[in-house]
């Protein structure tokens, strides 16, 4: 499916989120803390805007995963635009069995994408493995808030106006509402949070973020349980 929405994926991440999305990117990098000579890896790269911004704040090795040939073409293309002193390798492959060895990564990231992992479970053991002792996970992803009002609200955005916007731009409408779709069927924070520590991973932080519409977590890799 991503490889069908890359011509339009990222003007309408700008445009669907209000730009948002920027600033929870920078959350994330944050919390992620990578620093120089750092090996670091991009779980679902896509079209590479968190590498790319790693890269701006770190002289970190990044290895970007995933399993759409053209979003990574597409995270070729950009990082070929600008001058950069970081390096960034690319893979093709599926986040639930990485070809990676044991204890590879200092950092790892994946923003947007674990909800749309077949098996979310298989990733996150997967993260544990590929991760150095005490090497640090953050997710970023989409959520659903809690609170009854603004819950209303964002589902019908995400049901109504989402696809609608998607069409309007060029976009496929019916993969833009299955983006809505795994955003509203995602467990909940706690039950994430949850998978994290059964596979060894210990989570530091959980945050909500813009009224819980995004869900920023950050985890460390901790002794098996
Ligand atoms: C919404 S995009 C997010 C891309 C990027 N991380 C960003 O911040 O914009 C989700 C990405 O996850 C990738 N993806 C989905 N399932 C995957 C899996 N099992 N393994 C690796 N990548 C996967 C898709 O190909 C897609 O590029």
């Amino acid at each position: 499916m991503f490889d069908g929405i890359t011509a339009t994926y990222d003007d309408l991440n700008r445009l669907t989120s209000f730009s948002l999305d920027r600033g929870w990117r920078r959350r994330a990098l944050d919390a992620l803390d990578a620093r120089d000579g750092e090996l670091l890896l991009d779980v679902a790269t896509g079209t590479g805007d968190m590498a790319l911004l790693a890269a701006a704040s770190c002289r970190c090795r990044i290895t970007g995963i995933d399993l759409s040939r053209n979003m990574m073409a597409s995270a070729v293309r950009k990082w070929s635009e600008g001058k950069r002193t970081a390096e960034y390798a690319l893979v093709q492959g599926d986040a639930s069995s990485m070809p990676f060895r044991d204890g590879s990564f200092d950092r790892m990231m994946v923003a947007f994408g674990v909800r749309n992992m077949a098996d979310v479970g298989a990733f996150l053991s997967e993260a544990r493995r590929t991760l150095k002792a005490g090497g640090r996970l953050v997710v970023l992803e989409l959520s659903v808030p809690e609170l009854p009002v603004v819950r209303q609200v964002f589902q019908l955005y995400l049901t109504r106006v989402l696809p609608f916007l998607a069409r309007a731009m060029g976009g496929d409408r019916a993969a833009y509402r299955y983006l809505a779709d795994s955003i509203i069927t995602f467990p909940p924070p706690a039950h994430i949070e949850n998978m994290m520590e059964e596979r060894g991973l210990r989570v530091m932080s959980s945050m909500a973020l813009t009224l819980g519409s995004c869900h920023l977590y950050v985890a460390e890799k901790g002794p098996r349980r």
